[in-house]
């Protein structure tokens, strides 16, 4: 099947963008299917990096045809800043193709974020503040605005009318000061409705056509596994289905047209916001790993919490995602330790467990169990240069065991290992091309 997903295997950040650019060299499409610009996917091409919060990182590779899915939600005023930021760096957006069916992000919905985080007091998510919850809430709601309204100035107007007042009241129930001027937004939207006018479509039509000429599509995942809705460490997730089970509804191709699933993860865990995190890091050790590997989030900046690699979470990934094979990354950024740990499984009250539990209380009090590795020297760029060259032989004897034990352990293989920043920072194991 000529169809491949990049699913995130943890909490979001593990590289996706990077893998997506990578893959993206042999594919003829790329398409988002679920989240919205809480993404922040970072791609660096030699001393370029790209930061893409709506639009597919396939984008970045000039004649992909790049596609916003109907599962996507979507803020007008951040796609064109994007748009009009990649033009301005000389990158064509013209195959871009948004699908009429994708929600709305509305200003009133990144004020109801706000108001919301608050409420929740001590239990905040700590969300992207992107009104991501907001917006879902109300397409599953049945108040949404979608963007084939967007691009109809009387649907909208109309639409508007209902729904300004009712989003300002709830928000002045919430306490907030700052509600939505009516007249303002509906003059904003109008104008950005017709600004993205030629790019609104049928997309799922666009997909079905480019899966009977045998096209290459790639399906780009935003967020992880453990930020899913229904499977994630509810209620701090986000609020897609962030699992592979999701690319048919958020695109609009049949389930079984999807090929295979690269899980993303990167040689150790990180989590941006509140949550249960057992195999966190809480020693001077975590700053450094922070430091090392700039962990700190493509969209809102924020720091970013930094653990041992999960594998209690990436076999929990793989049973929900069937992962085909695995990319590991920022694997250089553990190097030079003397000693890298793998959370095997859980300890709860005495017992062993194998399996994320859903109960949040009982998460909460997972302990971590450890196996140690020796840690391997940090990769120059002459040992690089000769990796890439020649292959996962030349990589240091502790690095191969690490691999090989999260591969016999999740049981999927690692076929793609991120060792820098750069595009070409990427050894590639695959036996073959897509
Ligand atoms: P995404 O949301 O999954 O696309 O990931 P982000 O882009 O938010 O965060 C991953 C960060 O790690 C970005 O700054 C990437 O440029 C960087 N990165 C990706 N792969 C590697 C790698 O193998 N090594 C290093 N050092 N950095 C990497
Ligand atoms: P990418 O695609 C990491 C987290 C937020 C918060 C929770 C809910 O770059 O991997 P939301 O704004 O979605 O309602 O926030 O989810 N979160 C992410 N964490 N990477 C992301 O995206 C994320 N998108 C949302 O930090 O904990
Ligand atoms: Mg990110």
């Amino acid at each position: 099947m000529p169809t491949m997903a990049v699913i995130g295997a943890q909490w979001g950040d593990e590289g996706k963008g990077k893998i997506v650019d990578f893959l993206a060299a042999e594919a003829d499409v790329v398409v988002r299917f679920q989240g919205g610009n809480n993404a922040g996917h970072s791609v660096k091409v030699g001393e370029e990096l790209y930061k893409m919060h709506h639009l597919p990182s396939g984008i970045i590779r000039a004649g992909k045809l790049a596609v916003i899915g109907n599962g996507v939600v979507i803020d007008p005023g951040v796609l064109l800043d994007e748009i009009n930021n990649l033009t301005r760096r000389g990158k064509s957006v013209k195959n871009l193709r948004i699908s009429e069916r994708a929600h709305v992000i509305m200003p009133y919905h990144r004020l109801l974020d706000g108001a919301e985080e608050r409420l929740r007091k001590s239990a905040r998510v700590g969300t992207t503040g992107r009104g991501i919850g907001p917006a879902y809430s109300d397409k599953v709601s049945r108040l949404g605005i979608r963007m084939g309204d967007l691009a109809d100035e009387s649907a909208l107007k109309e639409r508007l009318e209902l729904l300004i007042p009712i989003k300002n009241k709830m928000l002045r129930a919430f306490g907030t000061k700052e509600v939505v001027d009516a007249k303002t937004a509906t003059a904003e939207l109008i104008e950005q409705g017709r600004l993205l006018k030629p790019y609104i479509t049928d997309t799922g039509a666009i997909l079905d056509t480019a899966l009977s000429k045998d096209k290459k599509i790639l399906f780009e995942g935003a967020q992880g596994t453990m930020l899913d809705i229904d499977h994630g460490t509810y209620p701090f997730v986000t609020s897609s289905t962030t699992t592979s089970g999701n690319v048919a509804s958020g695109s609009g191709i049949r389930p079984t047209a999807l090929g295979e699933v690269f899980g993303v993860t990167k040689a150790y865990t990180t989590r941006v916001g509140a949550g249960p995190f057992p195999s966190e890091i809480h020693d001077e050790l975590h700053d450094r790993i922070v430091e090392m590997g700039n962990e700190y989030g493509t969209t809102t900046g924020r720091s970013r919490r930094c653990g041992w690699l999960d594998l209690v979470a990436l076999r929990y990934a793989n049973s929900l995602n069937d992962f085909s094979s695995l990319a590991m990354t920022k694997i250089d950024v553990l190097g030079g330790l003397d000693e890298v740990k793998v959370c095997t499984h859980y300890r709860l009250d005495g017992k062993k467990l194998t399996r994320i539990p859903s109960d949040l209380k009982a998460m909460e009090r997972c302990r971590p169990a450890y196996e140690s590795f020796e840690g391997w020297d940090e990769l120059g760029p002459a040992r690089l240069k000769s990796v890439l060259c020649g292959g996962f032989t030349r990589l240091p004897k502790s690095l191969r065991e690490y691999v090989r034990f999260i591969e016999r352990e999740s049981g999927v293989p690692v076929s793609l290992l991120g060792l820098g920043r750069r595009r070409r920072e990427l050894l590639d194991l695959r036996r073959k091309r897509w």
